[in-house]
């Protein structure tokens, strides 16, 4: 009997220290499981006499019943600590869960859709054309023959494929070969922009890369002249960077184009100063455009003393960077989250 009260009082020390699961568990374990404790004074019960067995007995089973009750009540207190601590440790379950990351549009893809919205309300609808291009629609329909200096512009990705030994392929290196495709595909008057990548094989700096987003436009109709150009262009370009923005044109060389002009605007984070991203110009040049040339309207099956037309292609990227004072073209595409969130 002093072995069963020396037993008890030990088991209910014990007990008083488990405050975890797993502390009850071993202690359940260790006095009321199949190899505990109580289980073994049972077992030598029958190598006693009758009398003892039956006191023994009595008290074992009595020690039982108390353990277990025991174990019940300390269960249910260490469940309530551990609610308490939930509670006291500052976790608020009412709170909202925190959101997950929503894809958003990159940045060139939102000037590009402001570009054709812009285009879009002065009536001018939106074609695409390949990538993978021909030659003959990159540079020898746009009067662009081979060898001829022009071609040195714009480095070229080609690819070893001729189809029919003569004409090969390659990664368009600007839009205007849509020109050619829209008006073969069509009859006056056009207004079409066309949005679209285009490859060159050059080496990058603060406003080239060697993928690169256009938008193209082209307008053939009735009596088109360079003011048209001038005023469309000037009226686009204004509804992207405000009214009060300078818009610069100057003459420049297409072989597509006669007279042909280079459109700049001037340079926001400078103010025409001159700074690192326009290259100390002042002025950023974000499109090329000049009237089609009559040689072109007439290859393409037109009436070119009926039709005259303009044309003109924007890079996207420079637009984005002089509406959001981004410094450097490299940014776009070099997968840094923490720039693109911005957007
Ligand atoms: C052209 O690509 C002509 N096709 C534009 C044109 C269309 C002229 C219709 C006349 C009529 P250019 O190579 O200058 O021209 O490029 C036009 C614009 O594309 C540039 O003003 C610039 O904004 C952008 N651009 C050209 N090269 C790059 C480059 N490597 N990286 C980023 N943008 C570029």
């Amino acid at each position: 009997m002093a072995d069963l009260e020396a037993l008890r009082s030990r088991a209910l020390d014990e007990l008083a220290a488990a405050c975890d699961d797993a502390g009850l568990a071993a202690w359940r374990s260790a006095y009321l499981g199949r190899q505990g404790a109580v289980i073994q004074v049972l077992r030598r019960l029958g190598e006693l006499p009758a009398e003892e067995r039956r006191v023994l007995g009595a008290g074992a089973n009595a020690l039982r019943d108390a353990l277990e009750a025991a174990f019940k009540e300390r269960k249910t207190e260490v469940e309530r600590a551990a609610a308490a601590a939930l509670e006291a440790g500052g976790i608020d379950v009412t709170l909202p869960g925190r959101r997950g990351l929503v894809g958003r549009l990159h940045p060139i893809t939102q000037t590009e859709r402001d570009m054709l919205a812009a285009l879009g309300a002065m009536g001018f609808q939106v074609a695409e054309g390949p990538e993978v291009e021909w030659e003959y629609y990159n540079f020898d329909a746009l009067r662009i023959p081979e060898h001829h200096p022009a071609r040195d512009t714009m480095d070229t990705f080609w690819f070893d494929y001729r189809r029919d030994g003569r004409r090969s392929m390659l990664l368009r290196t600007h839009t205007s070969p849509n020109q050619i495709r829209f008006m073969e595909a069509h009859q006056p008057p056009v207004r079409v922009a066309v949005p679209g990548r285009a490859y060159r094989y050059e080496a990058t700096d603060a406003t080239h890369e060697w993928m690169l987003h256009q938008v193209e436009i082209l307008a053939v109709d009735e009596g088109i002249s360079m003011r048209n150009l001038k005023a469309t262009l000037t009226q686009f370009a204004q509804a992207l960077f405000g009214r009060d923005r300078p818009v610069r044109f100057r003459c420049d060389f297409f072989p597509f184009v006669e007279p042909g002009a280079e459109i700049a605007i001037q340079c926001g984070l400078c103010g025409g100063a001159g700074c690192r991203s326009c290259g100390n110009e002042g002025w950023l040049e974000i499109g090329g455009a000049g009237m089609v040339h009559r040689e072109i309207i007439e290859n393409v099956g037109y009436d070119a003393d009926r039709y005259t037309g303009f044309a003109a292609g924007f890079g996207v990227a420079r637009v984005a960077m002089l509406r959001h004072g981004i410094d450097d073209i490299r940014h776009f595409f070099s997968n840094d989250l923490r720039f693109l969130r911005q957007f």
